[in-house]
């Protein structure tokens, strides 16, 4: 008697421990749109008037806003992991070197949410806010950003060089990397669609200008007339690897579905870009993703939110994981 009331205990404890852990599992890696309703509820309005501030000043600063939320949620999740100051951390890290922009207004926003609820909001959660708020103010679209994440300790340098996709990879290269994070094919040419605003440097195309792969010419997936345009940027001699061009050169700093259309025509800067709809690797998928991002401009826009959440939602720390930092460009505790 007393051995199967025991037993009917245990197991009581037991499935309570279970369904108490469950529980934890399920919130610490769930997000959730309300995280600051009490604790900073005009967080929303604050990182908006920034956003607004800095885009009324650059347009193409909605573009590196974008670019730094998912330059920082490939390496170690999305912990602002890339906000962090130091030469061994990932803004020295090849893909951001003279290259990631929009630290200054992440400060900017930081300092302003630190007079409204000071301690409360963190610099992983104001990257995806500024992201969502870039993306909107250059005319795409909104959805319910996902709040909750926590600021990491490490900035990881050769994460950063490994993970992060390079204008050189191939299709398969570059797909390989989004799986690594646990995104997909689609995930791979509808957020490759954030190149429909923003600008790139020389030395990030220029190896498709003049005498691409020792042909002597120009990189024959390349519209003539853009490669006139880009060799003018960029000349052979004396150029500079700093100047830049609009990805998307006929809406630069609108947020549409042009960057598909584009591809099309053989008119995507990169080489990244354009393997999408050209690669001979056998890429029948993104290019028939692509072909359908280009015929309709909301059909790329639904599933440029979905891919946008689930970037977001790549390894958050939660709970009682890492920390809210008080300066995003270091930790508190140095
Ligand atoms: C698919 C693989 C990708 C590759 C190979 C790639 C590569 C690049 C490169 C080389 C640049 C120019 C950087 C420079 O000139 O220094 C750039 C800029 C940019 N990328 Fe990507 N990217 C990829 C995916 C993404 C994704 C997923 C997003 C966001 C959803 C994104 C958003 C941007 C934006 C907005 C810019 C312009 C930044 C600015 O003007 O400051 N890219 N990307
Ligand atoms: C917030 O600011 C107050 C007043 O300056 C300070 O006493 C408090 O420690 C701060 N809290 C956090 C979490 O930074
Ligand atoms: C850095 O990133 C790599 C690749 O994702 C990972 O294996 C490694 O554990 C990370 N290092 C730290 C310190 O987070
Ligand atoms: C990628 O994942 C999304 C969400 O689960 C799904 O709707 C889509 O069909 C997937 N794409 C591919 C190519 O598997
Ligand atoms: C193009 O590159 C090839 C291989 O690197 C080289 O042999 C050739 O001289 C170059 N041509 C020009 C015009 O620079
Ligand atoms: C680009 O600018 C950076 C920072 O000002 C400089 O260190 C680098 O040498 C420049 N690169 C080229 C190719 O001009
Ligand atoms: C983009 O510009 C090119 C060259 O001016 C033009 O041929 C093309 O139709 C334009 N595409 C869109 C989507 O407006």
């Amino acid at each position: 008697m007393r051995s199967h009331e025991e037993g009917r205990i245990s197991s009581n404890w037991v499935i309570s421990v279970l369904v108490f852990l469950g529980a934890c599992l399920c919130c610490r890696s769930q997000l959730t749109p309300n995280f600051y309703s009490r604790s900073c509820p005009n967080v929303l309005g604050v990182v908006r008037r920034e956003v607004f501030k800095a885009l009324k000043n650059e347009m193409r600063m909605g573009g590196s806003l974008l670019r730094l939320h998912f330059h920082d949620c490939f390496v170690n999740g999305c912990d602002a992991s890339v906000m962090l100051d130091g030469s061994d951390g990932e803004k020295f890290a090849l893909p951001n070197l003279n290259s990631a922009r929009g630290f200054e207004v992440v400060d900017a926003i930081k300092a302003a949410l630190e007079n409204e609820c000071n301690g409360t909001v963190s610099c992983a959660d104001i990257l995806a806010i500024a992201a969502r708020d870039s993306v909107l103010l250059s005319g795409g679209p909104t959805w319910p950003v996902l709040l909750g994440r926590r600021d990491g300790l490490v900035s990881n340098q050769s994460g950063a060089n490994s993970g992060l996709p390079s204008p050189f990879d191939s299709v398969d290269q570059i797909i390989a990397k989004f799986n690594a994070v646990g995104l997909n094919t689609t995930d791979v040419v509808s957020l490759s669609g954030g190149h429909t605003i923003g600008r790139a440097r020389c030395a990030t195309f220029s190896n498709r200008l003049f005498n691409f792969s020792g042909t002597g010419a120009d990189d024959p997936t390349l519209d003539q007339s853009l490669a006139a345009q880009l060799r003018q940027v960029c000349p052979a001699s004396g150029g500079d690897g700093n100047a830049t061009t609009a990805l998307d050169p006929n809406s630069t700093d609108v947020f549409d579905n042009h960057y598909f259309v584009n591809l099309k025509r053989n008119r995507g800067v990169l080489s990244s870009d354009q393997a999408l709809y050209s690669s001979d690797a056998g890429q029948a998928e993104t290019k028939a993703l692509v072909e359908s991002f280009a015929a309709s401009g909301p059909l790329f826009k639904i599933a440029f939110v979905n891919s946008m959440i689930r970037m977001g939602n790549i390894v958050p720390l939660t709970g009682s994981a890492g920390e809210i930092r008080t300066n995003c460009r270091t930790i508190n505790s140095s």
